[in-house]
């Protein structure tokens, strides 16, 4: 008898349902008895079989728990790393590798068994309120990035979580609102990062999402979590709900749902439950079963029985919080993408900056909700460039810090709470700098840099409105004024854009001279900003999602479903074509697209070769660096499929490379492998990749397609 059962025979039924359901919210609110104050759950010891509490703690951006402990003068900080569309942005699998690994190593070291990230969703819309928490549009590049991420985390002994199982794709109503979307959409775009994460990552465990899918929560949906994520898949690990999800507990177990968090008591139609008693109630009336029982029982103990606090693992409370730095301002130079630049960046080390806007200041590492940090310290933007002795106009920086030190003490401004203890603050106004100052500061210094900030996060969606989708009045005229003073005296605008997801950029990306993207940084945000602006680094990000030209160009469109006030279900129209996929297919001109991304220098695509080797496709080709600037490149392989029955997008992402730093005029070949299966659609019931001539499109975007070749297929099909 293997250990597992060993301990299932030992249990009592009672033992055995409390196993599955949380202890309430330990590590919240301040309770004394939490093992990790402010990690997000634990799960029921039975101290009698030795069995130990696991702790769980968020998130995407790093591990959150409580930076203070009550009657400790010892600090609990875990490193603020680049929020997830940033890590993305690197397209860079060993470096996400690196990051999981420095996460892991902190999970391990505070006491924590599961560290619940990645988070996996799509960016269907630009606007939902935890995009900043996931990875991209597309699934390949989400699925691969989120399985190395999750090697990482677990070569530390520690369990990764993906999450949230699955089309969880905006926040308003999250709790309740049916997502309803076709098998086919399901299986290509919203199942399929989820599929590649779990098949090449094997974490240890997958969290099923709030909201319903096709009419049932899906931490009740037995086609979900059992046909499709373990017999479909061959998933091992255990599946935990989100934290107070679906109406049920007694049916989350029956439809594989094998551990409910945070547990305790829920409230369904305005009365508390108690899981472990509804539990037990369906097993005495024989709507659930013993053996529907164990089975969840044997998954969560096939899991934790590997954790180090089963171990009896004895942690420093001491991770390496200096090495994890370096990996986390790593992971931002490799994050910035550079949209637009006119002779512009990189500036020299000599040339004298003015910096504008309050974000330089106030600048926002990640989003809030459960993906936030609590890092040692957040270097902004202003001290970021001070730091790296960039030549600032310390007389504007003054003025700014001045300014928003007397705001924020005016009670409009001042600085509030959410309901996970994020401090809120409400924009600052862009728009007070007097404009004969202005000529002074254009006519003093060489370039005007200016940061555009934004925060968004758990709970609430996007607005397309101006202040958040779009730029705000005050913002606008702050980009107009300060462009117009610069531009006079022949001197250059840079904007920086320290957002989560995307904004409206295209009516006003004219007037100014370079963007950069800086996404949500962490807490190493200002340096990596600063190296990226003096040239220490070339920007080598891409964008992991789409830039539209005008919020209504945004194919879904049903985004956050109806009625309007109130929504009950969403309804995934636009079906397959999410992103790229919709921009491309149907000829709409985004303002970047996707894949997007300039360098300081310039590579050529050369030497494209491919080749069938019975069930892949290899194709290989040589990247060369032939500008002045040592960088590296991201490109992409995309393939057109032939027309036949089923109707497909114009092109989708199969594989992607980063280059290694090459210098000036070094090469790198590279040799990429594509599965046949991967060219197949879903018809309704099976995989077929249809007979004909498919395009391998080498890109360094989706739009700039650089070496292109043929296949020939006979047609395939598999079985989900
Ligand atoms: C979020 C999860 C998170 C959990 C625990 C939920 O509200 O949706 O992503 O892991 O809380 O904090």
């Amino acid at each position: 008898m293997d250990r597992v059962d060993e301990l299932l025979s030992q249990m009592t039924v009672e033992e055995k349902v409390k196993l599955l359901v949380g202890v309430g919210l330990p590590g919240l609110f301040g309770n004394p008895h939490s093992k990790v104050p402010g990690a997000a759950g634990e799960t029921h010891p039975i101290p009698r079989l030795g069995i130990p509490s696991a702790v769980l703690a968020d998130g995407p951006a790093g591990l959150r728990i409580n930076p203070n402990r009550e009657g400790d003068e010892k600090t609990y900080h875990a490193t603020a790393f680049p929020v997830e569309t940033m890590l993305a942005s690197t397209w860079n699998r060993e470096l996400l590798e690196e990051v999981g690994k420095a996460m892991g190593e902190e999970a391990r070291e505070y006491g924590v068994d599961v560290l619940l990230a990645p988070a996996i969703n799509i960016h269907r819309n630009p606007l939902c309120g935890r995009n900043f928490e996931y990875y991209s549009e597309d699934p390949v590049l989400s699925g691969e990035l989120a399985a190395a991420f999750v090697k990482g985390v677990q070569s530390q002994g520690v369990g990764a979580c993906v999450k949230h199982f699955a089309a969880n794709e905006q926040e308003t109503n999250r709790m309740l609102v049916d997502t309803l979307v076709s098998e086919r959409a399901l299986r290509e775009i919203y199942l399929r990062a989820f599929e590649i994460a779990v098949k090449k990552g094997r974490p240890w465990a997958v969290m099923s999402a709030y909201n319903k899918l096709n009419g049932k929560y899906c931490s009740q949906h037995e086609w979900l979590l059992k046909e499709v994520l373990r017999k479909e898949w061959g998933f091992e690990g255990l599946v935990m709900s989100d934290w107070y999800a679906g109406d049920s507990a007694a049916e989350q177990i029956k439809s594989g749902n094998d551990l409910i968090m945070p547990g305790k008591s829920y409230q369904v139609n305005q009365q508390r439950v108690d899981e472990v008693e509804e539990i037990l109630d369906a097993l005495r009336s024989g709507k659930l079963t013993e053996e529907e029982l164990d089975e969840c029982v044997r998954n969560v103990l096939k899991v934790f029985l590997n954790s180090p606090s089963f171990r009896g693992y004895r942690y420093s409370n001491n991770p390496n919080l200096e090495a994890h730095a370096r990996v986390a301002y790593l992971a931002g130079v490799e994050g910035v993408v550079l949209l637009k630049n006119e002779n512009t960046l990189p500036i020299s080390r000599e040339t004298k900056v003015a910096l504008f806007g309050t974000g330089q200041i106030e600048t926002v590492k990640g989003g809030t909700g459960s993906g936030d940090t609590h890092p040692r310290y957040v270097i902004n933007v202003l001290d970021g460039l001070r730091e790296r002795k960039v030549k600032l106009d310390e007389r504007l920086a003054r003025i700014y810090e001045d300014y928003v030190q007397k705001m924020r003490q005016k009670e409009e401004y001042k600085v509030r709470r959410d309901a996970w203890g994020t401090p809120i603050k409400p924009k600052l106004p862009e728009n007070f700098l007097d404009e004969k100052d202005l000529k002074k500061f254009a006519k003093e210094n060489d370039v005007a840099v200016i940061v555009i900030s934004r925060i968004s996060g758990e709970g609430y969606d996007r607005k397309p409105v101006k202040g958040d989708f779009y730029l705000s009045d005050d913002e606008r005229e702050l980009v107009e004024v300060v462009s117009k003073s610069f531009h006079e005296f022949g001197k250059k605008v840079v904007v920086l854009l320290n957002i989560g997801s995307p904004i409206e950029v295209a009516s006003w990306r004219d007037l100014v001279d370079a963007i950069l993207v800086i996404w949500q940084a962490g807490q190493e945000t200002g340096r990596v900003v600063a190296d990226v602006l003096v040239g220490e680094v070339s920007p080598s990000g891409k964008l992991p999602t789409t830039f539209p030209k005008d919020y209504s160009d945004v194919p879904s469109w049903t985004f956050p479903g109806e009625p309007k006030e109130n929504p009950q279900k969403v309804i995934y129209e636009e079906d397959i074509y999410v992103g790229y996929r919709y921009y491309d297919t149907f000829g709409v001109e985004p303002a970047y697209e996707f894949g997007y991304g300039l360098s300081y220098t310039k590579f050529e695509y050369k030497d494209l070769k491919i080749e069938r080797d019975g069930e892949v496709l290899k194709v290989s080709y040589t990247i060369r660096n032939v500008g002045d600037f040592a960088g590296k490149e991201v490109s992409q392989v995309y393939v057109k499929a032939p027309k036949g029955k089923i109707g497909k997008p114009f092109q989708e992402l199969k594989t992607f490379h980063k280059t290694k730093l090459l210098k000036t005029r070094e090469e790198e070949l590279v040799t990429l492998e594509i599965p046949l299966r991967d060219l197949a659609s879903f018809d309704g019931r099976e995989w077929v990749v249809e007979a004909g001539e498919y395009e391998i499109r080498v890109g360094a975007s989706s739009r700039d397609i650089r070496l292109k070749g043929c296949v020939v297929l006979e047609e395939k099909r598999y079985k989900p």
